[in-house]
């Protein structure tokens, strides 16, 4: 049976097919055959990856998620008042916990009429959606299943007349190197109109011993959410890892001013990737960079606008002065 809200008020449109399945594979043929291993971190959210993060952001070492839902709560009215966004895009939705705050907002304002959550899970972005439209009458959704890598063509043209929100929330952004950071910037500021506004999520250069703590929690989720990743391939592509002999690595890189999670092999071992008919060697101590987390200044942030054709409007922190988001907007040649 088709539910009415399915057909009003909710249209999802997935755009991932074959070609998806593939990227684990090549991102470990890619990322295996190194001379300095790394896998990409989207990899880590499968089923069982998505909830361990959940719980980590439960961790009271964990402060990002804490400290972002903080500035959002204290800040959302003046955030949709800035900017005058009857419409919110979300790159990287997940369960849209921080969106519905900014939905609530611009509904208070009167002037909500659209979310756009982009997600490669199709079933998250549903449960959210039914549940924002039956909260928010005059809401409609349209979601967008997808790699915001690779999807961003397939967001929907903006609603004539109305300013949108397009936002990056959660640090993700941090988990991209420099250069690609840069670039993915450029493309999400791509989607903005004269009156739109980017809204994004960075955590902050704070005591490495803060960072570290926040990477490597006492109960051990973020270790397992790091093996996690052995799993996955394991299972997707036939792969014979025994990840309770890989170890979990967190270190803050000051000078590249980054988090890195690594996972490093406690002895000598042979893996056989075996969709790939690939054997992997790891040396006892030999390490696999799984996971950057990059860690701002307000200074580093603008110069990352500017090289993106972006410019900083606001800028918003907690208390603590441990994460922040910031309104961008796009520059437009005179
Ligand atoms: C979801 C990418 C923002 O980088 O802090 C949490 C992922 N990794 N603990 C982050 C993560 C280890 C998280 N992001």
């Amino acid at each position: 049976m088709k539910s009415m809200l399915d057909t009003d008020a909710i249209l999802i449109e997935s755009w991932l097919s074959e070609a998806e399945d593939r990227s684990l594979a090549n991102d470990v043929l890619d990322g295996l055959t190194r001379p300095f291993k790394e896998l990409p971190p989207k990899h880590f959210y499968d089923t069982r990856g998505s909830e361990l993060f959940e719980r980590i952001c439960e961790q009271p070492e964990y402060y990002p998620t804490r400290s972002e839902r903080s500035i959002l709560e204290s800040r959302a009215a003046e955030i949709v008042e800035a900017t005058g966004a009857g419409e919110l895009v979300e790159l990287g939705s997940g369960a849209a916990d921080k969106a519905r705050i900014l939905l609530d907002a611009m509904s208070a304002a009167g002037m909500l009429q659209r979310y756009v959550p982009l997600d490669v899970s199709e079933v998250v972005v549903r449960d959210a959606a039914a549940q924002l439209v039956e909260e928010h009458p005059e809401l409609r959704v349209h979601g967008v299943i997808g790699d915001f890598e690779r999807h961003l063509d397939r967001v929907p043209a903006p609603i004539e007349g109305v300013p949108r929100i397009v936002a990056v929330l959660g640090g993700t952004v941090g988990n991209f190197p420099p250069g690609t950071r840069r670039r993915l910037l450029r493309a999400v500021g791509a989607l903005l109109g004269p009156e739109d506004r980017l809204l994004l999520g960075t955590d902050l250069v704070k005591d490495p011993a803060v960072i570290e703590a926040a990477y490597d929690d006492a109960e051990g989720i973020t270790a397992e959410f790091n093996r996690n990743l052995l799993h996955v391939i394991n299972r997707e592509l036939h792969a014979d890892f025994t990840p309770e002999q890989f170890d979990h690595v967190a270190f803050f890189d000051r000078r590249h001013e980054w988090i890195e999670m690594r996972l490093r092999s406690q002895r000598p071992c042979s893996v056989l990737i075996g969709d790939l008919g690939l054997r992997v060697e790891f040396a006892a101590g030999e390490e696999m960079r799984t996971e950057i987390s990059a860690k701002f200044t307000r200074a580093r942030i603008e110069a990352d606008y500017a090289a993106a054709g972006l410019a900083l409007d606001r800028w918003f922190t907690d208390e603590h002065q441990l994460f922040a988001l910031s309104l961008a907007r796009r520059v437009f040649a005179p």
